[in-house]
C-alpha cells in the first residue's frame, strides 16, 4: 500500500451500514504490513469506490475531439472522447469509433479520418454532433460547422479548431471488430499558432479559445492555467 500523507478516512463512513470495523479510523500512513493489500477488507479501503462502469470518467477529460470522415461524396463529423496518442515516430493515435456510427462506415470505407480539436466556443456544436447521427442529420448544415480541405486525406477539417491531425488507419481487424478500436498514423498535423507553436500549447487568455474535456451529460471542463515544475524539485 502506498503512503498517502495525512489522509484519514472513517471506515464506519465507508461501510457503516454493515458495521464492519465500526468506529475504527483507518489511517493511511499505517505501515504497509499492517494491512496486506490482498487481505484488506473493502470497508477499510481509504477511498470510496468508483462504479466500474463509470471508471473511464477518471480519464475522460483528455481533449474532446471532432472526428471528420468522408467517402463516396458523403462527409460527416462526430464527437469523440476516446482518443489518445500511441507513438512518436511515426506518430500514431488510438480512437474508438462505435460500430453503429456513420463515421465508422465512412472510416471503414476510406481508411482515413481527421481529429479536430474544438474550442470552448464550439462546445455546444461538439455536443450536438455527438448526439445525432449523420445518418439522419446533415450535421454541418445544422450546427454551422464550417470545413476546409485537408492536405493528405479526403476527410474535411473544421474551421475554428485549435489543431488538426490527419490520420490514415493502420488496419488491425481484430481490434476494430472486437473493440471498435482504431490505430492510425498521423500523416499531417496543423495548429492555430495563437494556441500552439514550437511544439507547445500556450492558450490565449480568451476562455472561449481553450480546449475542452468531456465528462458526461453535457458537462465539460475547459483547459486551465499552465504551470511548470522541474523533475529535480
Ligand atoms: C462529447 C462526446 C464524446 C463522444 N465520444 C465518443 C467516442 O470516443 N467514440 C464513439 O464512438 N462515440 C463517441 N461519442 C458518440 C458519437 O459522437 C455519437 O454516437 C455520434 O452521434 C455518432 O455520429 P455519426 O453516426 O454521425 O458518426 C461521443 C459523444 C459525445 C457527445
Amino acid at each position: 500500500m502506498r503512503n498517502l500523507p495525512g489522509i484519514r478516512v472513517s471506515a464506519k463512513g465507508l461501510d457503516g451500514a454493515r458495521g464492519k470495523a465500526a468506529g475504527k479510523t483507518f489511517h493511511s500512513n499505517m505501515a504497509a504490513d499492517s494491512f496486506p493489500a490482498a487481505a484488506m477488507p473493502s470497508a477499510m479501503f481509504p477511498y470510496p469506490a468508483v462504479e466500474l462502469a463509470k471508471s473511464y470518467r477518471l480519464l475522460n477529460h483528455g481533449p474532446t475531439v471532432l472526428v471528420t470522415s468522408a467517402h463516396g461524396g458523403v462527409s460527416n463529423v462526430m464527437a469523440a472522447s476516446w482518443s489518445m496518442p500511441l507513438d512518436f515516430n511515426p506518430p500514431k493515435v488510438l480512437l474508438v469509433i462505435d460500430r453503429t456510427a456513420l463515421t465508422r462506415e465512412l472510416v471503414d470505407a476510406s481508411g482515413e479520418f481527421a481529429l479536430n480539436l474544438p474550442t470552448r466556443a464550439q462546445a455546444q456544436q461538439t455536443l450536438a454532433v455527438g448526439s445525432d447521427s449523420g445518418r439522419e442529420h446533415d450535421k454541418f448544415a445544422e450546427t454551422g460547422l464550417v470545413t476546409f480541405p485537408a492536405q493528405q486525406i479526403s476527410a474535411p477539417l473544421i474551421a475554428g479548431c485549435l489543431g488538426w491531425l490527419e490520420c490514415r488507419v493502420i488496419p488491425e481487424p481484430h481490434n476494430q471488430e472486437k473493440y471498435d478500436l482504431f490505430i492510425a498514423e498521423v500523416v499531417a498535423a496543423w495548429a492555430d499558432p495563437a494556441a500552439f507553436s514550437a511544439g507547445r500549447w500556450h492558450f490565449p487568455a480568451d476562455p472561449a479559445q481553450r480546449s475542452i474535456h468531456y465528462l458526461a451529460g453535457g458537462a465539460f471542463f475547459a483547459t486551465g492555467e499552465a504551470f511548470e515544475v522541474s523533475a529535480e524539485g
